[in-house]
């Protein structure tokens, strides 16, 4: 299988999985049992790897309950159970299924293609919709909210911790200043002039970086990462394995952060050649590889939406398959 080939298993919720090749060669060592997918999307990746692996039984999840359906359509011959939920509520879900453990685990953070290619979902900076942005639409916060109401210094906190958008201060007061913002256009126009103009030639659309802080607030989606994490590293059976994709510094830095902890490396005295601290716990995974992976030249030039992709993986400790023999690190970043 190579990283860009299109996985789109239901034709209406077309999403190209992103580094499929990556993910089912790391997962594809798992041992036998439930496989969970907190983030089901479209189904391609579980369809992936069920075709490498149709031992496993596979648990998938979604908040978007047009991706739920999608990929119940999907892989209904797979016999896997699909169910609409946040993954911070992974524990609530596996236990109510009656799943203690896991052979393994993939969080592919993020919107999906269908979400972003919907005007009427309001996440597009190019079409035109509603402020909504909503992955759940029974949630109660929308974009509409965030944009027309949010206070400005909240404003500038999310344009600058979730956008990394170097113009914040400017973007963040232009809001106020155009405020009531009525469209996806409209906010996008805003984000645009607020930018100098030798600067909106440079790093992709101008509004990118805004419709990016504000799909993250809307959804509240870094809060969710660390619990979810840690719950799935906990249910891994001994030799499981998982994989995280992260598309954006802030998802990233948190994964980082879980995965070197469970991993024993976040341990100041390691560094200092003294005695592990007795209030570090001991390490449960191992990181394979040992940083993260991005995705080849070929999948980039061929899948735009993969640019600012990481991968990052592990293998729970205590069985003779956790081995770092197929660690192919790419530096530990
Ligand atoms: C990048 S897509 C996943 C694509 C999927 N791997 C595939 O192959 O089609 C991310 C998905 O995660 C869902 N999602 C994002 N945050 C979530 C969360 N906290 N809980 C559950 N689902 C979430 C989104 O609704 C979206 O469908």
């Amino acid at each position: 299988m190579r990283g860009g080939t299109t996985t789109a298993i239901d034709s209406r919720y077309a999403h190209r999985p992103v580094m499929v090749a990556e993910v089912v060669e790391h997962l594809s060592a798992v041992p036998s049992g439930v496989f969970l997918d907190a983030t089901i999307g479209g189904g391609g990746h579980a369809r992936a790897l069920l075709n490498a692996r149709p031992d496993l039984s596979l648990v998938g999840l979604d908040r978007d309950p047009s991706a739920v359906e999608a990929a119940s359509t999907g892989l209904a011959d797979r016999g896997t159970t699909i169910c609409q939920a946040c993954f911070s509520q992974l524990g609530e879900v596996l236990d109510g299924l009656g799943v203690s453990e896991l052979a393994g685990s993939l969080f592919d953070f993020g919107v999906s293609s269908p979400q972003i290619d919907q005007p009427q979902r309001g996440f597009s900076y190019r079409k035109d919709g509603p402020l909504d942005m909503r992955m759940d639409p029974s949630q109660q916060l929308s974009a509409d909210e965030v944009v027309n109401g949010w206070p400005e210094a909240e404003l500038l906190r999310i344009l600058r911790d979730y956008g990394d958008e170097r113009y914040a201060r400017r973007i963040a007061s232009a809001i106020v200043a155009a405020r009531p913002i009525a469209s996806t256009a409209a906010l996008a126009a805003v984000a645009r002039e607020a930018i100098p103009a030798p600067a909106r030639r440079r790093g992709g659309h101008p509004a990118k970086r805004a419709f990016q802080a504000v799909r993250i607030a809307v959804n509240d989606e870094l809060s969710q990462i660390e619990p979810a994490l840690e719950a799935a590293i906990d249910r891994t059976a001994p030799g499981g394995r998982g994989v995280v994709l992260s598309y954006h510094s802030g998802e990233d830095r948190i994964a980082k952060h879980v995965l070197r902890r469970r991993a024993g490396l976040n341990d100041e005295s390691r560094f200092r050649g003294l005695p592990r601290s007795p209030s570090q716990a001991p390490p449960v995974i191992e990181l394979v590889p040992r940083g993260s992976r991005r995705p080849s030249p070929a999948e980039l030039a061929d899948n735009p939406r993969a640019s600012s992709a990481r991968f990052r993986g592990f293998c729970k400790l205590g069985d003779d398959q956790c081995k770092l023999g197929d660690d192919q690190a790419e530096g530990a970043a």
